[in-house]
């Protein structure tokens, strides 16, 4: 499916993103190892997170959905060897934390998914999991992967060698799953929402400090169950809408009920050091999680060498970050993010093709890239390729908004994995994007 974006004027409004992505994984696998009775609100109704419900399902959880709220009921048998293999689809969260609620579970199964999924690096969490005591095998350390079953060391201890949430996840919830207890340190502070999950539901974990940093350490993994969960709006989808109203003339937008927690939410310091109109209100704990509203005007941007030690925390938002860069006065560098290499595309790759197409100068390195902004609107002749990653197609086709004509972006049909109706919340806000 091919998208494009007109050039418009300003945008103002008021919207509620979807449900947040990493949130919404996690609270179906931890709830479902509750096995109680919860009402989920505000899950992100998208095609990431529905593929694990379904995996879940096919385990024998017991997981009703419909476009507004999910629910978990009680199981009516033991977790099961699914009959099936397990299709992930493009979640590369969804593989990864199942792998490790399989594996703690001892369970027989194969994991699979789609082409891109297919390609990415699994061995980050086959390792540790083997040396946890699970029984894996896979082709190259890509899906497709078969569990056999495995035995749990209690006490594990894993340093890891990559700053990756997902490994982090997949380890502390395999170590749920066996009821066991786990030590791991970290390289650089991830998104920390299931350390967050766990103790929301009465779990132990002890953290790190100044002198030991990067340390969490589950102490107790008897979970309790409670009867509600309230997901937060994602502040990786909340970012478009940011950036279209930082970049667009005479604009303001708000965005309600946005998950800010301070693991997730580095775009706004960068943000900040770029001069940015930003601004947040009502803000409180839900479910253990801070959320807020998030205020925001045009402004006028300079470029900033982003702070090495806040890649992880924005490494979601790098994409969109990419295209306010490109609208900032001067030079945006960003490096020590070679992580990017290996998500839903290689996103450097992906990002310095669009915004060559956009005739915007840059450089590209291994780990990074420096874009040379200018606050000029651009031309755009050639169909930008979205190498059909949903982050990098929403990115181009904010730059619509910039654009002397239009810009065109192909393959965009996976927007539907993280932001379902971004199109239609793009267009009452004033963007012109249609097919
Ligand atoms: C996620 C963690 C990040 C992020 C992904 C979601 C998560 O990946 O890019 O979209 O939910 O834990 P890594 O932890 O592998 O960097």
């Amino acid at each position: 499916m091919n998208l494009i974006s007109q050039k418009s004027s300003s945008l103002s409004g008021v919207v509620v993103c979807p449900g947040d992505k990493s949130i919404s994984q996690r609270i179906i696998i931890i709830g479902s190892l509750l096995n109680c009775e919860m009402e989920i609100n505000g899950f992100l109704n998208a095609k990431d997170p529905i593929s694990t419900i379904n995996a879940l399902n096919d385990l024998g959880a017991s997981i009703l959905f419909d476009q507004k709220q999910v629910i978990l009921k009680k199981r009516k048998i033991p977790f099961k060897d699914p009959s099936v293999d397990l299709n992930f689809g493009n979640s590369g969260t969804g593989s990864r934390l199942m792998l490790g609620l399989i594996s703690g579970l001892g369970l027989k199964s194969t994991l699979i998914g789609d082409k891109s999924l297919s390609k990415r690096p699994m061995n980050r969490v086959i390792k540790p999991l083997l040396e946890m005591g699970a029984e894996i095998e896979s082709s190259k350390g890509m899906l497709p992967i078969t569990t056999t079953g495995s035995k749990i060391k209690d006490n594990f201890e894993y340093k890891m060698p990559i700053a990756s949430a997902q490994v982090k996840s997949c380890l502390l919830i395999s170590a749920l799953a066996s009821k066991k207890n786990i030590k791991i340190i970290e390289p650089k502070i991830t998104r920390d929402h299931t350390e967050r999950m766990i103790e929301n539901f009465g779990g132990e974990i002890i953290y790190g400090n100044n002198l030991n940093p990067g340390i969490i350490h589950l102490k107790s993994s008897k979970i309790r169950s409670k009867d509600q969960y309230n997901v937060p709006g994602d502040f990786s989808s909340a970012a478009f809408v940011i950036i279209a109203t930082i970049i667009s003339k005479n604009s303001e937008t708000i965005i309600k009920n946005v998950g800010l927690n301070k693991t997730r939410n580095g775009l706004l310091k960068v943000l900040n050091l770029m001069g940015a109109d930003v601004k947040i209100k009502n803000k409180k704990i839900i479910s253990n999680e801070e959320v807020g509203d998030i205020i925001v005007k045009s402004s006028n941007l300079i470029g900033v060498d982003v702070p090495e030690d806040i890649i992880p925390n924005i490494i979601d938002e790098i994409p969109i970050l990419s295209i306010a860069a490109s609208f900032a006065n001067g030079v945006t560098k960003i490096k020590n993010a070679a992580e990017l290499r290996v998500k839903e595309s290689d996103r450097l790759d992906a990002i310095s093709e669009g915004l060559r197409k956009l005739n915007i100068q840059h450089y590209l390195y291994d780990d990074g890239i420096s874009i040379i902004g200018s606050p000029e609107d651009v031309t755009c002749e050639d169909a930008i390729d979205s190498f059909e990653d949903h982050r990098i197609a929403m990115s181009f086709l904010v730059s619509g908004i910039r654009s002397k004509n239009f810009v065109r972006v192909k393959n965009c049909q996976n927007i539907e994995t993280s932001f379902p109706n971004f199109t239609k919340t793009m267009n009452l806000l004033g963007m012109r994007i249609n097919g």
